[in-house]
């Protein structure tokens, strides 16, 4: 007995120094989410763009190249990007320095120092024609500056050579940040009428689960980098809860869920209507369904419902 025991306490030697994981762009919705999930897998320095001791600030790509060169984490995980679609199509120089020029440039200190880089990029690389989920193999076509910003800077980062994965995802919500569901919440607790989009198709997807999904990325590779790295599946996946809805139908069903929890909203009319009655500075697709199947099997994960995840959101979100 004492014996068998002696064997199951032979534990692997301690490991004397933790991993350093770098978050840029720690304080958006995936950044802080990401702050969370990846506290137990090391040393994390999260930096934003007004971080004083280093500089996070995406608008000064040699700056933040300096910054990844001086920490010289083992993981570099940017949440960081230009995100406001329709601002981006007046500013489209600054939308390319922060989705594409300093992605690039922290890609290449990546590459210099061995670092894994994993960075977040969107389904409106696509063109959203046709009803099919797009894999990873699909052509691109973005209609938009932040869409075509966000594919060069897929581009830098996988042209650079350092160690990456690219997680492209859709309509990213979380408790914390501004999104649609918390927008769709507000406008209906002060109008009466609204009219919402019914022709875009896609997937809520939660800034907790892209967070937990890089995680579970994050800590394969540290397990596998000295022995293995090279049977680890770098590379470029699509990541989205699963299940498909309209921007319409995602607001009945948040509109429905805060009232079960109690909520008054003033909302009485609800209409759906198409993108063409909404006319917007950026073009956005109309079929932004993702294939996730690469994801799911190259690590063993499952994703779960959309309709969960935005659920539990509003719960917290509403303080029910
Ligand atoms: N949101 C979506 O629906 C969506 C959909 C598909 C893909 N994605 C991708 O998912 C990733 C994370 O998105 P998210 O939803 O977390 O976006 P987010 O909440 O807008 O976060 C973006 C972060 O970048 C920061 N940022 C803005 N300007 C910066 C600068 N000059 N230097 C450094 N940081 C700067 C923002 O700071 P401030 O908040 O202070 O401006 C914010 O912390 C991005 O790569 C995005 O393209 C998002």
């Amino acid at each position: 007995m004492s014996q068998q025991f002696a064997k199951t306490t032979q534990y692997p030697a301690p490991c004397t120094q933790a991993p350093r994981i770098l978050i840029l762009g720690c304080g958006g919705q995936v950044g802080w989410e990401l702050q969370r999930a990846l506290a137990p897998l090391g040393e994390v320095i999260a930096l934003d763009f007004d971080s004083t001791d280093y500089c996070g600030d995406f608008s000064q790509p040699e700056a933040v190249a300096a910054t990844v060169r001086a920490i010289r984490p083992d993981v570099i995980v940017n949440s960081a990007a230009h995100t406001a679609v329709d601002k981006a199509e007046s500013e489209p120089d600054l939308a390319r320095l922060l989705n594409a020029t300093t992605p690039g440039a922290v890609a290449q200190v990546a590459a210099e120092i061995g670092a894994l880089l994993v960075h977040y990029s969107t389904d409106y690389v696509f063109d959203g024609c046709g009803a099919a989920p797009r894999d990873e193999t699909a052509p691109t076509g973005p209609l938009s500056v932040y869409g075509q910003t966000k594919l060069e800077g897929e581009q830098l980062i996988q042209q650079s050579g350092c160690r990456h994965l690219i997680l492209r995802t859709s309509w990213v919500y979380a408790a914390r940040g501004g999104n649609f569901a918390k927008t769709m919440l507000r406008l209906a607790g002060e109008r009466e009428q609204l009219s919402i989009i019914a022709d875009q198709i896609g997937a809520p997807t939660g800034a907790d689960l892209l967070a937990d999904v890089s995680a579970h990325a994050v800590k394969q590779y540290l397990g596998t980098r000295h022995a293995a790295a090279g049977s680890y599946p770098f590379g470029l996946y699509h990541c989205v809860a699963a299940g498909e809805t309209n921007w319409y139908d995602y607001a009945q069903f948040v509109f429905a869920q805060a009232r079960a929890l109690g909520v008054e909203l003033k909302v009485r009319e609800v209409s759906a209507i198409p993108t063409s009655a909404y006319p917007t500075p950026a073009r956005r697709p109309l079929n932004s369904r993702l294939d996730t199947r690469k994801l799911q099997a190259a690590f063993g994960l499952t994703l779960p419902d959309w309709k969960a995840g935005v659920a539990r959101m509003l719960r917290e979100h509403l303080g029910r």
